[in-house]
């Protein structure tokens, strides 16, 4: 059987401005080209569960504009149960307007839209669904209120949490960490959490001693092309990146958890292995324009891994 995947998380249109490094202040510069793509967080992870073959739902909000019905489509399209994904009227639908440079490093300008409509009581409405869950998914563009209360629901009937705490956020509330899992922050969110600079090995397991402190069992940090960190039950190990050629790294970390929640056991026992399918999933994301775009499907992400023995 498949793993159930809950997303509850946000769903972004995002427009791509492609220009070969940042303006300086006062500077007007052309970009080389414009281009859009469905994407979001929570969409995107939705989307990379679905891909890896898990069965997915979600939990968000689009606004009543153009957008929302793309984004809608975009996720049935991939097989994604959007039974959950209300509708706020006169709202506009989340869009991400991301400056890629030529190097291939992105910024991202985030306009929330619907996805800060997101209320606990849309959560209580799915109850039932996160109940029946494997593992229920959050990140931070929807807001931490309506993550406690999916959490909480979750924890209550003995289902797996995985929390993204991105975009990095400073002082989440105990009323969500204690109901926490898997943590999985990149570096920088990491260090805004710990207030510990990732660096090395040692500056890992410090961190990792941070979240275990707050009752988290386990703590992935993503460490874009140097791989993750990982810490469970007392044994880190660290996964390496395969090695690719990036052109937009959009949603690598996005791509590496909704891979993660397709193929872990609920026991989380398999975590390593897990993670080594999740990296080999982000690798593909990096390597083509856009988020949605460039998920890959469980096929292909086995297929390399066989090739890769
Ligand atoms: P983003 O915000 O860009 O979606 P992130 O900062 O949350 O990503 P990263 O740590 O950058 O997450 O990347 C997640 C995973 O994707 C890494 O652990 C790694 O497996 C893979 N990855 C990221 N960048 C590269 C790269 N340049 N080459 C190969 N794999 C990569
Ligand atoms: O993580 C990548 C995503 O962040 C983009 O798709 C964009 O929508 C922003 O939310």
């Amino acid at each position: 059987m498949p793993n159930h995947v809950v997303v509850i998380g946000s769903i972004n249109v995002d427009a791509i401005l492609h220009i070969q490094r940042l303006p300086k202040p006062g500077e007007t510069m052309e970009m080389d080209a414009f281009s859009q793509a469905a994407g979001g967080k929570g969409a995107n992870q939705a989307v990379a569960a679905a891909r890896s073959g898990a069965k997915t739902s979600f939990i968000g909000r689009v606004g009543d504009d153009a957008n929302a019905a793309f984004m809608r489509g975009e996720l049935v399209k991939n097989k994604i149960d959007t039974q959950y994904v209300a509708t706020t009227s006169g709202e506009q639908t989340g869009q991400a307007y991301i400056l890629l440079q030529a190097s291939g490093q992105n910024s991202i300008i985030i306009q929330h839209g619907a996805n800060f409509d997101l209320t606990p009581n849309d959560v209580q409405k799915a109850a039932t669904l996160i109940q029946t869950a494997d593992f229920v998914v959050a990140e931070l563009e929807t807001p931490v209120d309506a993550t406690a209360k999916a959490f909480k629901i979750a924890k209550a009937a003995g289902k797996v949490t995985i929390l993204n705490p991105a975009p990095a956020q400073k002082d989440l509330p105990l009323t969500l960490l204690k109901n926490v899992d898997l943590i999985t922050p990149n570096e920088t969110e990491s260090e805004l959490i710990t207030g510990i600079p990732v660096t090395d090995e040692a500056s890992m397991r410090a961190s990792a001693a941070y979240y275990h402190e707050l009752g988290i069992r386990g703590v992935i940090i993503t460490l874009g092309s140097k791989g993750a960190f990982i810490s469970l039950d007392g044994q880190a190990t660290i996964v390496p990146a395969f090695k690719v050629k990036a052109v937009d790294t959009t949603a690598a970390g996005d791509t590496f958890i909704g891979a993660l929640a397709s193929v872990l056991q609920p026991d989380l026992k398999n975590i390593v292995e897990a993670a080594t399918y999740a990296s080999m999933a982000s690798s593909f994301t990096v390597q083509k324009l856009g988020a949605f775009p460039s998920i890959p499907l469980g096929d292909d992400v086995k297929a390399a891994l066989n090739e890769h023995k």
